[in-house]
């Protein structure tokens, strides 16, 4: 059958145009000549139509992200093989043979595989783990992997042909021969291939070349060269094609072609510089890209000898990594056969000769490229996700009028952050142990991610890391927490009508005062909620509690992420309490390090607080100046004060209250007479044993303690949140 296309192909073409269209995918018009293959993403494999599309088509897949380096080991020796599994099932299931894209390459690869400057041995080992599981695993399915992707120079002038990779740095080419020895030993049976873009340059093909040669020639096992193709409509040429191939020919005898897409502008290669061309796609356009298509078929034919794959990147323009502008696959954003398909199906001829390349200055197009960006689509960048509602909204943290972060109704939480020049996104939010969600670029220049799983309700702070430093998401506002002003994003609470602000709701005051600190010398800051009330009768005397934020936190973050405000006015017009005020300062925490607690004694902050700050409040607001009105709480490390304070002065305070911030033991207070109560807390997530235990304990020796669990959170505000509003109620009774 080996010269069935070249001899019969006018029998043939008969056959085809004989038969309905629906009966023929490209898989069988080609079936004498390769295989044709397509790499999808999760929704392509769970969509019943696009999986029909697939079945109709295409008899071989490549994962377009799900077996690469990272996504399959996330982090060392923790592997993820969710998505890959779906997919490798799919073909399990419907007998399409599955590619191994990719074991090691220097992008998408887990920054713990070189970023703590491991040995070469190290290095070594890591990636014989990382290529044994991941070949293992899929033994039985995956008929050829791509080894080794993208270690040849794009520099035409470089001298040393290598890219220069963190690996190939420690290394030197040496990690490309134990790669493929790796991969040989884990499955015998598996084609191994060399993978490379921008493969028909004379400069680069002769590279990749030379470099396959030498290795063979050393008994590395290369069976094949995988060429990307990802071409545009102005080239390569036939002749380019052919000339590469022609030369791969004669140091392996196996070619895939493993990426193909055509992009109808002048971008070609392995990296994305987001072309907005071809937005409009006039009627020569789709003719120029049908032709080429045609030509690239017509040329990997007639080596069909050699070439026993060809396989597209991506279902359709919709799918496509280059996003749907540069029009670059056989089936349009509607899963819809282009002419370019008519052309690749029919086996016909190219109509037209290649376009001339337009002459323009590179700094002219660009701008117009800028020009041209299309708006962004989130329905084209976030493909449905299996279990994943598409009912997101901006998080109502969010600066004004910023559309990103956005939250859905199951907690999960998307991000888009405009970085074009950046080479790595990612935020620090997401699920734990995975140091957050990795961003990936999209069409216009974003980077896009959603969290892989829903976040516990309530505010988290997250920031995002741009090619290694620490930078705020500029859609969305600041909280100061970690000792800096940090993003915040606010995933909605099934109970967050308690700290709501509520229009039939009276609302009280939060003032900022400034008082004289001579222990510090200085003036030092604390902000007052005052209820409702309190500038209505004007006789009214309240009580007061002294409340503490955490490590890292500072005076605004009751009031501000913690809406300690808007928690005490809903509870007061709800007849809940009676209105007391709060005040809220510094806590002189954060020159604390790590491990460094043990010798934190509060003790200066004792002064500021007892000493300066409450005669402060009391000669300037209408307090009830008396140990049995007053309470001091705190969270986190500001519960750590509260109890170092509550016990070295018994005289200043009578309720006492840690939240997420440790326990009393009965015996840590001396006179039981001292305190009229003590409420401790925590998330369920946290240590609930420990609270319960403790109050249990503190309520057998005889005093009035309180406790609660905060259900589904961990050491985070919705814990704090839900805690004042317990504690309140049990305040100055
Ligand atoms: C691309 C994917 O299509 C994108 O989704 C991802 O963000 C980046 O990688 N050469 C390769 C492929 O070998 O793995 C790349 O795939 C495209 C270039």
């Amino acid at each position: 059958m080996k010269n069935f296309c070249k001899n019969f192909l006018p029998l043939l073409l008969m056959a085809v145009s004989a038969t309905p269209a629906s009966s023929q995918g490209l898989k069988d018009v080609y079936k004498d000549c390769f295989m044709v293959g397509v790499s999808v993403n999760q929704r392509n494999v769970t969509n019943p139509e696009q999986q029909a599309l697939i079945k109709q088509e295409f008899n071989s897949i490549t994962c377009e992200n799900d077996m690469k380096p990272e996504p399959t080991e996330p982090s060392e020796g923790n592997f993820n093989w969710r998505n890959a599994d779906r997919i490798a099932d799919f073909c399990r299931a419907n007998g399409i043979k599955l590619r191994g894209h990719c074991l090691m390459w220097h992008s998408q690869i887990g920054k713990w595989m070189t970023d703590d400057n491991p040995t070469k041995e190290v290095f070594y080992q890591r990636m014989r783990n990382h290529i044994h599981t991941v070949v293992n695993r899929y033994k039985d399915i995956v008929y050829a992997w791509d080894v080794v992707n993208e270690a040849i120079t794009d520099d035409r002038n470089a001298e040393d042909p290598y890219r220069q990779s963190v690996m190939y740095k420690l290394c030197g080419d040496e990690f490309i021969a134990k790669a493929f020895q790796y991969a040989r030993e884990a499955d015998p049976k598996a084609l191994l291939f060399y993978n490379d873009y921008n493969e028909c340059d004379p400069v680069k093909s002769r590279r990749i070349h030379d470099m396959v040669k030498k290795m063979k020639e050393a008994g590395i096992p290369i069976d094949g060269i995988g060429m990307q193709g990802h071409y545009n409509i102005y080239g390569p040429t036939e002749k380019e094609i052919d000339d590469a191939i022609s030369l791969y020919k004669t140091v392996v005898s196996h070619i895939h072609v493993t990426e193909l897409d055509i992009r109808v502008n002048e971008e070609m290669g392995g990296q994305l510089r987001f072309s907005r061309e071809g937005v409009n796609v006039t009627d020569s356009v789709e003719q120029h890209l049908a032709d080429q298509y045609a030509r690239a078929f017509r040329v990997f034919s007639k080596h069909k000898d050699v070439v026993d794959c060809v396989t597209f990147w991506n279902l359709s323009d919709r799918d496509s990594w280059l996003g749907a502008a540069n029009y670059p696959l056989p089936f349009d954003t509607n899963y819809k056969p282009k002419r370019a398909y008519q052309y690749i199906h029919d086996m016909k001829a190219p109509l037209w000769d290649m376009p001339k390349r337009p002459a323009r200055p590179a700094r002219q197009q660009n701008r117009q490229n800028a020009q041209q960006r299309p708006p962004f689509n989130p329905a084209q960048v976030f493909p449905e996700e299996e279990g994943v509602k598409e009912d997101f909204v901006p998080s109502e943290l969010n600066q004004p009028g910023q559309q990103y972060p956005q939250v859905n109704s199951q907690g999960y939480a998307r991000f888009r952050i405009e970085a074009p020049q950046a080479q790595e996104v990612s935020v620090s939010l997401g699920l734990g142990g995975r140091g957050g969600t990795k961003l990936h670029k999209t069409y216009d220049g974003s980077w896009v991610g959603t969290t892989e799983g829903p976040m516990d309700e309530g505010f988290h702070y997250y920031h995002a890391n741009i090619d290694g430093g620490t930078f705020n998401d500029p859609g969305a506002c600041n909280f100061y927490g970690s000792t800096r002003w940090e993003s915040g994003i606010e995933i909605p609470a099934h109970d967050k009508d308690f700290y709501a602000m509520r229009q039939d709701v009276p609302h009280g005051n939060v003032q900022q005062v400034l008082f004289a600190s001579p222990s510090t010398n200085s003036v030092r800051r604390a902000f007052v909620y005052t209820p409702p009330s309190y500038d209505k009768k004007k006789k009214e005397k309240y009580p007061v509690l002294y409340l503490q934020h955490g490590w890292g936190e500072d005076e605004t973050a009751w009031s501000n992420q913690g809406h300690a405000n808007l928690i005490m006015d809903n509870l007061i017009a709800d007849g809940k309490i009676k209105p007391f005020i709060i005040v809220m300062t510094y806590g002189m925490t954060n020159g604390v390090r790590f491990g460094g607690l043990r010798e934190f004694t509060a003790q200066e902050f004792e002064t500021v607080l007892v000493d300066e700050l409450i005669p402060y409040i009391d000669s300037h607001f209408r307090t009830k100046a008396k140990k049995e009105s007053r309470a001091m709480a705190g969270l986190s490390m500001g519960g750590f004060e509260t109890k170092l304070i509550t016990l070295r002065r018994p005289e200043v305070f009578a309720y006492y209250g840690l939240l997420s911030g440790g326990q009393y033991a009965p015996s840590d207070i001396k006179d039981k007479n001292q305190v009229k109560m003590i409420f401790q807390s925590c998330g369920s997530k946290e240590n609930p044993d420990g609270i319960k235990q403790s109050v249990e304990a503190l309520k057998a020796a005889g005093f009035n303690a309180h406790g609660y669990i905060s259900e589904g959170t961990a050491h985070e505000f919705l814990t704090w949140r839900r805690s004042l509003y317990q504690m309140a109620q049990l305040l100055f009774k």
